[in-house]
């Protein structure tokens, strides 16, 4: 697999943290092209920076040698996606507007790749309503942000503007390139939920007991599995935060694996805001409060006792967000006994929209079988589906769910 980037770097302060960027990156097998602004030749220079990337330095949108080698056309594509560090104001507002009267906003808007911007700024430039409005702007033009992080600044200020940190912006960088979740949204077919971010969560969660035991469940993974697929099909940016399963990752569907519920409720919440959130996963209850950092052993003391501590619940947890709770957010209630009164219990108790009960009693077939029977609670009632597949299930749930979406109202 090609491993490259285009690296903008922004006239901020904290460019002199991506030359540390460049020299990661290289150090893990990533190649750099390396773009300055005029403003961030005057903070880094374009000797130091093309030395470490081993590459020419472009910063010159009227360049005619640069134009007869490699246009700007061909620089915004030739990577497997681009990175802005540090993402001035400046250029945020550029992207935002699609304005492109330099090099590096040419080349944000002339890229087909997936954009990743790691903000850097004096914190009331960051709070300002107009970056605010151009950060979510970004976010609904699919571009990704790592950071700010908070912290005190150069300027003397303390709040959110600095930029993540160097190891951080490239373990993303990796995670992005390794694990396939670069994607591109123009590819995406059109649909009820173009534009829409929908987060849906998946399969299992593995519960450690010591490095090499854990507590698990029977979910597959399935359900969630196919309602991230109706959900691309239906035109949505659709990010799966997966506990292990065996499943295929779905085409364009930007997988996050995850083993333990915490570790879960951490990647959706990153995640987050988002139109619509789905709850499919099979979370455990209960971990073991204190894991063993080593195997456990068979000894003379018998049997070790587990003590369990209870986890988080993600549902509630997002569904009682203050700021930024997805405007749709569904869960499932997995049942045995009392089926539709525990789906409006849950419904009430969590702070959900739709609560998608179903049957797992023994003898069902549900827990990593194909079909299921889904019973669709909301606020005004209650809708049972027939007997079908997961997949056409997935399918009726997320028709409903798009259905339910406040129109306009996009993140
Ligand atoms: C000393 C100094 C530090 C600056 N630091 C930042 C910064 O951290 N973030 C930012 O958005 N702008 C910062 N600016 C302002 C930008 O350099 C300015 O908006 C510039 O036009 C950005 O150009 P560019 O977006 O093309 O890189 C700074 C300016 C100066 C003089």
């Amino acid at each position: 697999m090609s491993r490259r980037i285009l690296l903008i770097i922004g006239g901020g302060i904290a460019a002199y943290k991506s030359l540390e960027l460049i020299r990661l990156l290289k150090k893990r097998g990533v190649a750099v092209t390396p773009l300055l602004t005029k403003a961030g030749e005057e903070f880094v220079t374009p000797m130091s920076v093309s030395a470490l990337a081993g590459e020419k330095a472009h910063d010159d949108l009227f360049s005619l040698t640069d134009e007869t080698q490699m246009g700007h056309i061909e620089l915004s594509r030739a990577a497997d996606m681009i990175v802005v560090a540090p993402a001035t104001a400046d250029l945020m507002a550029k992207a935002a507007c699609g304005m492109a009267n330099d090099l590096a906003s040419t080349v944000l808007l002339a890229t087909d790749k997936p954009v990743l911007m790691a903000p850097a700024m004096n914190v009331r430039m960051w709070n300002h309503p107009a970056t605010r409005r151009n950060h979510a702007r970004l976010l609904e033009d699919g571009v990704r942000f790592i950071g700010p992080e908070e912290g005190e600044m150069a300027c003397g200020e303390y709040g959110p503007g600095r930029m993540a940190e160097p190891e951080t912006i490239a373990a993303e960088i990796l995670d992005l390139l390794e694990a396939g979740r670069i994607m591109d949204v123009s590819a995406l077919p059109e649909g009820p939920l173009s534009g829409r971010k929908v987060v849906i969560t998946a399969g299992p969660t593995h519960e450690p007991i010591d490095p090499v035991r854990y507590i698990a469940n029977r979910s597959s993974g399935k359900q969630g599995y196919a309602l991230a697929e109706a959900a691309r099909d239906m035109g949505a940016r659709v990010i799966l935060v997966s506990g292990p399963v065996n499943q295929p990752i779905p085409e364009g569907v930007e997988v996050i694996p995850v083993e333990s519920a915490r570790e879960m409720l951490e990647k959706v919440k990153a995640e987050m805001p988002a139109d619509i959130a789905i709850f499919a996963a099979a979370v455990a209850d209960w971990r073991v409060k204190t894991a063993a950092s080593e195997k456990i052993k068979k000894g003379g003391k018998g049997a070790p006792v587990l003590e369990l501590a209870q986890n988080p619940d993600i549902l509630a947890k997002i569904a009682k967000m203050k700021k930024d709770r997805p405007a749709i957010v569904a869960g499932f209630a997995a049942e045995t006994e009392n089926l539709i009164a525990n789906a409006k219990k849950k419904l009430a108790a969590k702070g959900a929209d739709l609560i998608a009960a179903n049957d797992v009693s023994p003898g069902t077939g549900v827990f990593g079988g194909d079909d299921t029977t889904l019973h669709l609670v909301t606020r005004d009632g209650v809708e049972d589906l027939p007997p079908m597949s997961k997949r056409e299930a997935a399918r009726a749930l997320m028709e409903r769910l798009a259905a339910m979406l406040p129109a306009g109202e996009w993140v």
